[in-house]
């Protein structure tokens, strides 16, 4: 097993970075403040990074096959456009479908399927256990619940044939793997992956490689780790701090490894002793992501 230090790649205060977004079409990264209501598009060349800041909380958002960003929010389901995300600004989300009817829920990760449609789960913001749902919005505006029972759902990961989702729930510590019927988009079948009851930390924000690598964030243990398709642990992304809270491939060669971090619940020695917390890590770990997939509306 190969270790590897994370270099400051953004020093940021959001409350709670997460959601980090290869846009190949602009060459950016996108990334969210769920806490502090705002999509960030950060010029990793130039380092320079704009947020645009939202009236409702923002879990994660997705590639638009039209240019610009699909949105799982606080509410639901929003939609923004290219323009929407070239400046600072402020906005109200356009919201395509309110799903979320509880305001103590929100939506939390989520990620588009090989067929242009955009998962994202919701969760309770108090993280009660078995509150967690999975949505799917379709690109005719239409959502299903697809999952339930879930408790922090979390990172996705496809298979390029859209037929396998990985996907983790921090309540229960586990990346579970899901046996989706691409045609009606529904999930068949549901079995542990690979569990991190070994780590001080829970899995959050994951991602997949060219490779079939898995990398998934582990928050509260302050690394990445990088496992085999056989679950065996490859690497081992160290950081300085000690929450992370997802990870993605992204630069033109895909070959940057770009980690969001967090605050979320640090008392003030832990803050002092992590001055970067919040801020966003890179490594060049050597071997490169695959492209996200598109939300088709
Ligand atoms: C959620 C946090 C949660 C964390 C735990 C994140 O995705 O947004 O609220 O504490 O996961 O892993
Ligand atoms: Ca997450």
């Amino acid at each position: 097993m190969r270790r590897i230090e994370a270099d400051l790649g953004l020093a940021a205060t959001p409350e709670h970075g997460e959601g980090p977004l290869w846009d190949d079409r602009i060459d950016r990264l996108h990334w969210v403040d769920i806490e502090g209501r705002a999509v960030h598009t950060f010029d990793p060349v130039a380092g320079v990074d704009v947020a645009l800041a939202l009236d409702q909380q923002v879990g994660a958002v997705a590639l638009r096959e039209s240019g610009g960003l699909a949105v799982a929010a606080e509410r639901g389901f929003g939609l923004l456009g290219a323009d929407d995300l070239v400046t600072a600004g402020r906005t109200t989300l356009p919201m395509v479908q309110e799903v979320v009817e509880d305001p103590g829920e929100r939506f939390n990760d989520g990620e588009c399927d090989p067929f242009g449609r955009f998962w994202a789960g919701s969760m309770a913001k108090d993280a009660t256990p078995g509150a967690g749902r999975v949505h799917r919005l379709d690109p005719d505006g239409s959502t299903e619940v697809v999952l339930a029972g879930l408790t922090i759902s979390n990172g996705m990961a496809w298979s390029d044939d859209g037929t396998t989702l990985l996907l983790a729930d921090s309540g229960s510590g586990w990346v579970d793997q899901l046996t989706i019927d691409p045609d009606a988009g529904t999930v068949l079948a549901r079995r542990p992956h690979v569990g991190f009851h070994d780590t001080p930390g829970v899995p959050d924000g994951i991602t997949s490689d060219a490779e079939d690598g898995l990398w998934v964030a582990l928050y509260g243990a302050g690394e990445v780790r990088r496992l085999r398709p056989d679950g065996t642990v490859d690497l081992v992304v160290d950081l300085p701090v000690t929450k992370p809270t997802s990870c993605a491939f992204a630069g033109p060669g895909l070959d940057q490894l770009w980690i969001t971090t967090t605050t979320e619940d640090l008392d003030d020695a832990e803050l002092r002793a992590q001055p970067h917390a919040g801020s966003l890590f890179v490594c060049e770990p050597g071997v490169v992501g695959r492209d996200p997939f598109r939300f088709a509306g």
